[in-house]
């Protein structure tokens, strides 16, 4: 069939029609309110641009796409970190709180941070790898040129995405973060880390979180200072992040004297049941995420063990079943090694409460053993298979068969000195 020319002159006029139709109801129509946003922040920026006290912090922020680069920067000295305004005391004790996801780290940072002389900071890593999945490997400073991750390192995280061991950059990337979050270092941390940071309705960070609501670069200058207020007015800072390998650690360890850790884990049949319902992994893929996960706890326990001889006082294990089970108890040795003294009395009332946060995505669940009348009987069997050698070290038992695993009442724990 041949088409005339002047039928193809008519396709061509209404297939252009149709896309100016479209291209004025999408980008013409539809924008209307965002440019009004647009000019409101403008505005709020111009008054804040004018504000002289806080011209020497301005002036070097370099992100050239947001703010038109003054002809006279200076070079770029870091001057923001020795202005006081930008700066806090040294937190006395920092602790870092290693674990898994769905391994009861939010249930146990929790009720850590109902301490007020405590500053919290949750899940940092996650924060951090999402936003790089998503942006592509770009992150965003104040005081520092725009990083990337390069694509091969990105594709290298996408494929073993179960740690962040996966990438040297990756690691260097969080260690970095934990390590300027537990020295207070608010000005060195990228922009989507920053604004995480409220995450959970932390009452410390609340005067920060009010501030940044309007959501420009700018602001953050302006806010900054009431972080600084917040780690001022405590004395101990806590991170508590899963995805970070004890091996990096145990190098923080090794570089900050007033570091301690706390490394949570649970019976790992009932971590991966609870990430599965949570849409971590794939059912059909449980054998592959099995092998991995124990695979990686296993190099933790390797090194774990090695850290309790190096820095005996600077550790604490703690089996999520115990702490389920005599909360108060393992809270107080915990509070004994850690240094922060007597488990103070609202802290004790917090957990007689039983509050737990719900609706979280990291929470575990409220009967602890659902695990074993939930899953599968083949599932727990792909599990044991994989993770024999890490139930040694931890004390947990492998399951003989179906009426083993669904009887409740019988413990599959059993006593271990490997930690
Ligand atoms: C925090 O305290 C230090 C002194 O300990 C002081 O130099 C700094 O200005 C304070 N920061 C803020 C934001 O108040
Ligand atoms: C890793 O990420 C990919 C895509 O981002 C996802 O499809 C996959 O399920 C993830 N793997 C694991 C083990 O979480
Ligand atoms: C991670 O990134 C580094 C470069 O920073 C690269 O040399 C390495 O091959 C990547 N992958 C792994 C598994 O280390
Ligand atoms: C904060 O981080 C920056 C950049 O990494 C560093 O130059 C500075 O010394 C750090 N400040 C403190 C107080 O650790
Ligand atoms: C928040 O700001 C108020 C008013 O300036 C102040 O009284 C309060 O201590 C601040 N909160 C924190 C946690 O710093
Ligand atoms: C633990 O320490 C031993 C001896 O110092 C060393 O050979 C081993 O590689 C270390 N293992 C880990 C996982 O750090
Ligand atoms: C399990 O233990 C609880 C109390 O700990 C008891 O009430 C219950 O009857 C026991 N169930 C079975 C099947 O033994």
């Amino acid at each position: 069939m041949v088409l005339s020319l002047q039928k193809i002159k008519i396709y061509v006029a209404v297939i252009l029609f149709c896309y100016l139709c479209y291209f004025i109801q999408h980008f013409i129509l539809s924008t209307g309110n965002m440019n009004c946003m647009v000019g409101e922040r403008e505005s709020k920026r111009a008054v804040l641009l004018k504000d002289e006290s806080l011209e020497p912090f301005y002036r070097h922020i370099i992100d050239q796409r947001k703010i038109r680069q003054r002809k006279k920067t200076g070079d770029f000295k870091m001057e923001p970190y020795r202005d006081p305004r930008w700066r806090s005391r040294k937190p006395e004790l920092q602790i870092l709180l290693v674990s898994y996801i769905n391994a009861g780290s939010t249930y146990l940072g929790n009720i850590l941070r109902q301490n007020t002389r405590i500053f919290y900071v949750y899940h940092p890593v996650v924060v951090l790898l999402d936003y790089i999945e998503e942006y592509r490997g770009e992150r965003m400073y104040l005081y520092k040129k725009p990083g990337g991750l390069r694509r091969k390192d990105l594709r290298e995280h996408r494929v073993k995405n179960s740690t962040t061991e996966s990438n040297v950059t990756m690691k260097q990337l969080s260690k970095d973060l934990i390590n300027d979050f537990l020295d207070c270092n608010f000005t060195a941390l990228d922009i989507a880390s920053l604004t995480n940071l409220p995450y959970y309705h932390n009452a410390q960070t609340r005067n920060f979180s009010n501030c940044i609501l309007d959501g420009s670069l700018v602001i953050y200058i302006k806010c900054l200072k009431l972080l600084y207020e917040a780690c001022n007015n405590t004395d101990v800072t806590l991170v508590n992040s899963v995805q970070l390998p004890v091996k990096t650690a145990m190098s923080l360890l090794i570089q900050k004297p007033e570091l301690k850790l706390i490394y949570l884990y649970r019976d790992p049949r009932a971590t991966l049941w609870t990430q599965f319902n949570n849409g971590v992994y794939k059912w059909a893929t449980l054998k592959r995420k099995a092998k991995l996960f124990c695979s990686s706890l296993l190099k933790d326990l390797m090194t774990a063990q090695n850290i309790t001889k190096m820095f005996p006082n600077r550790f604490v294990s703690i089996k999520y079943e115990d702490l389920v089970r005599d909360t108060k108890d393992t809270f107080r040795s915990m509070y004994q090694i850690l240094g922060l003294g007597e488990l103070p009395k609202d802290v004790e009332d917090y957990i007689t409460s039983g509050k737990r946060i719900v609706g979280c995505s990291d929470c575990v669940e409220s009967d602890h053993n659902a695990w074993r009348l939930g899953m599968p009987y083949e599932g727990a069997g792909i599990i044991d298979m994989n993770c024999a050698r890490v139930y040694k070290k931890l004390g947990y038992e492998l399951i003989t068969g179906q009426e083993h695993l669904r009887k409740v009442n019988q413990t599959l724990e059993f006593q271990s000195n490997f930690l």
